[in-house]
């Protein structure tokens, strides 16, 4: 156990700083005559993804970008969907389309995904997009892994050589989180649900990401002592209080630094689709100009 408690690493400060340049880019831009703008698609009722939509809305106000949300029936069809971003692709006013996920079952989520413009998708979740960063030329990033390596760039984590281990492979976070640390020079384990003796990859760890969305799944005894610990699950308890998939109280015991759930990822990811967004009308204005 290390006997100094570890440093907590404030998503919330980070992410302050990231929308406050972006503000001041977006203004710098404005002057030019390119606005910003951000249309989110939400389709049906699912309550998380409610408030996850209207954060994101409220941080693009906030920045100056212009955001249209687009909230749909559950019992919107495909062929309407495919429909409506189409329109948006052709949309000169429109730099970023995001789709808000889960889609009701009914709807393809690829098929959808990939109706998106690739030069639209802030997301980064287009197989151009996740092509294009896994050969080493990113375009855009997705927005949560894209968060961390923010987060652990603005601690001066050392990452050419350390031993990056990240527990969840989705194609949202654990993916894309193993492609950039990768690019950093990291050695990079990606475990699953699958992996055996997850302890075993875990305790190599220098640097642990943690997205799998189980509360308290990882416990201190798991932990090298000395790590750094990025706990992107967001997981809502029976009492209502919220819990990383990271046993905080353990962890922060042995770890050398640690975010907090919440205060910690769940802020650098509105924070970096304001990035992928302002980027996207960088590229209109430079298109323009
Ligand atoms: N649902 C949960 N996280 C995300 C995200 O980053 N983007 C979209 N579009 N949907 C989500």
């Amino acid at each position: 156990m290390s006997s100094t408690p570890a440093r907590i690493i404030s998503g919330t400060a980070l992410a302050q700083s990231v929308r406050e340049q972006v503000a001041e880019d977006v203004k710098a831009l404005q002057a030019k005559g390119i606005h910003p703008g951000l249309t989110v698609v939400l389709i049906g009722e699912d309550p998380a993804s409610q408030v996850y939509v209207r954060n994101k809305a409220l941080a693009c106000e906030k920045a100056g970008i212009n955001s249209d949300v687009i909230r749909l029936p559950a019992s919107t069809t495909q062929d309407e969907l495919l429909a409506l971003i189409e329109k948006l692709n052709q949309d000169d006013g429109v730099d970023g389309i995001l789709v808000q996920l889960p889609l009701p079952s009914h709807l393809d989520e690829h098929l959808v995904i990939e109706s998106i413009s690739p030069a639209k998708d802030v997301d980064g979740f287009h197989i151009s997009n996740a092509g294009l960063l896994m050969t080493g030329q990113p375009l855009f990033r997705p927005c949560t892994p894209y968060g961390v390596m923010k987060m652990l760039e603005s601690e001066q984590v050392a990452l050419r050589g350390a031993e990056a281990v990240i527990v969840g492979a989705s194609n949202i976070v654990g993916k894309p989180m193993a492609m950039m640390l990768l690019a950093a020079g990291a050695t990079v384990t990606l475990c699953n649900s699958k992996t055996r003796d997850l302890a075993a990859h875990t305790r190599r760890a220098d640097v642990l990401v943690v997205a799998v969305g189980r509360p308290n799944m990882i416990k201190g005894d798991m932990i090298k002592p000395g790590a750094v610990v990025i706990d992107v699950g967001i997981n809502r308890l029976d009492d209502g209080k919220l819990a990383g998939d990271v046993e905080f109280a353990s962890a922060s015991q042995v770890a050398s630094a640690i975010t907090p759930v919440p205060g910690g990822v769940g802020p650098m990811t509105i924070a970096m689709l304001l990035v992928n967004t302002l980027e996207a009308a960088e590229r209109r204005a430079n298109k323009e100009s």
